[in-house]
């Protein structure tokens, strides 16, 4: 196998040559003299690159042409060897931009918002590039701002200038107190924002602390703005969702306003509960659509003001299912589907559609079934007097255990006297 060190390639070419034409040939230390003059068919090649020079003996006539092929070589061999370190560096400057983006992606993956993927962002940013603190700028319908790491109020304010500053002139910079500032570029919508990062820890930044930063912004870019894109969707999502749920509602004017009443009833709970932001937003939506299924209900029996005769109660009471097949379609639906079928389950096992009991019944469906409930009491309803909140709070009481989850029945009670 060839050796790696450029001195033994040659040494070993060398070699080569003076036993195919049995001439001499030593490499030395360069600056090292045999002889105050050489002889006639001797000559010394020096060979600065390498640090070496090469005693030739060899016929007079030879000498130069010999000469001029050991030093082609020479050069030959240092520049394969320059190739070769610069594609090294290459080499471990991807690797190094690799392993950022792959710590940045795990970061990612454990983020559960927006702000908690931003702050992945920047703390990436930050160690990558060894900076003492840092701040990012997100565009958005309003600017958001991330610190890290940064302690005095001079520093922030100068990390935030700079952000500011790159934010509308997009261009990367590296001012007189070693900050740097660059933005975040997404080729087909412009800026989404831009990256400033304090001082390095030791030493200054260099070229390829801006390359990786570079490459890191241009993907946290790409991120941010799915993110953006992804909450935009979402809440156009939202918006058609409740204008759907509103044309339901209205189909009884007794019943206006009552999907939106259970989502804010059912939010109480999930305050009590702690429940994840992102599971949150999946309750609100559930809550929302929990009566979806009456869409498909005759207006005779909605706007009935008397009492429902047996087969009319037997359609009311499919309308949890006919929710779950109408938006069983919808992909981005699916996990709140148990909660649409099972919010008129009762705890004891005593409700329908399927008689499900406890913790058999989604924890969205029991968290419904307390709002749902607690919103059916309180307004006038055909079939049932209407509750003052104090009565329909005690029903509530009343019912834990039986109807409604103890744990969410007791949470609603709590959440609604401190919010008198
Ligand atoms: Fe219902």
């Amino acid at each position: 196998m060839a050796s790696i060190y450029p001195s033994d390639r040659l040494k070993a070419i060398l070699e080569t040559i003076a036993s195919s034409l049995g001439y001499q040939i030593r490499l030395l230390p360069l600056g090292r003299e045999r002889r105050p003059k050489p002889a006639d068919d001797e000559i010394m090649v020096p060979l600065p690159d390498f640090g070496l020079q090469a005693e030739i003996l060899a016929p007079p006539d030879r000498l130069d042409s010999i000469s001029n092929l050991i030093r082609n070589l020479a050069a030959e061999i240092r520049h394969q060897e320059q190739e070769s370190l610069s594609l090294t560096e290459e080499i471990v400057e991807r690797y190094q931009q690799l392993a950022i983006l792959f710590e940045m992606s795990e970061r990612l993956g454990q983020a559960r918002d927006y702000g908690a993927r931003a702050r992945a962002v920047l703390q990436t940013a930050l160690e990558s590039a060894d900076a003492s603190g840092g701040c990012l700028l997100l565009n958005g319908q309003e600017l958001t701002l991330y610190f890290l790491k940064t302690e005095t109020d001079e520093e922030r304010q100068h990390l935030l200038n700079l952000a500011q500053k790159t934010n509308q002139s997009g261009q990367t910079s590296v001012d007189e107190h070693r900050h740097i500032a660059l933005p975040l570029l997404v080729s087909h919508r412009g800026q989404v924002g831009s990256l400033a990062l304090g001082p390095r820890n030791r030493g200054q930044y260099r070229s390829g602390d801006l390359k990786i930063l570079s490459t890191l912004g241009a993907y946290a870019a790409l991120l941010i703005d799915s993110d953006r894109l992804y909450r935009d969707l979402e809440n156009m999502f939202f918006g058609t969702v409740r204008s759907l749920v509103e044309a339901i509602d209205a189909k009884d004017p007794r019943t206006r306003g009552h999907s939106e009443r259970v989502r804010q009833f059912s939010l109480l709970i999930a305050q009590g509960l702690g429940i994840e932001v992102a599971e949150v937003k999946r309750l609100e939506l559930a809550a929302l659509l929990h009566d979806v299924g009456k869409i498909g209900l005759p207006d005779t029996i909605l706007n009935n003001r008397g009492d429902l005769s047996p087969e009319q109660w037997s359609l009311v009471k499919q309308h949890p299912q006919m929710g779950v097949a109408i938006m069983a379609p919808v992909s981005h639906v699916q996990d709140i589907l148990p909660a649409i079928g099972e919010h008129h389950e009762r705890f004891d096992g005593q409700g329908y559609p399927a008689g499900k009991a406890g913790r058999e019944i989604a924890l969205f469906a029991r968290i419904i079934a307390v709002a749902d409930a607690f919103d059916a009491m309180t307004m006038e309803r055909t079939y049932r007097t209407t509750f003052t909140r104090e009565q329909a709070l005690e029903e509530v009481a009343r019912n834990a255990g039986t109807q409604f989850d103890p744990e969410m029945a007791r949470l609603f009670c709590q959440r609604m006297a401190s919010s008198v």
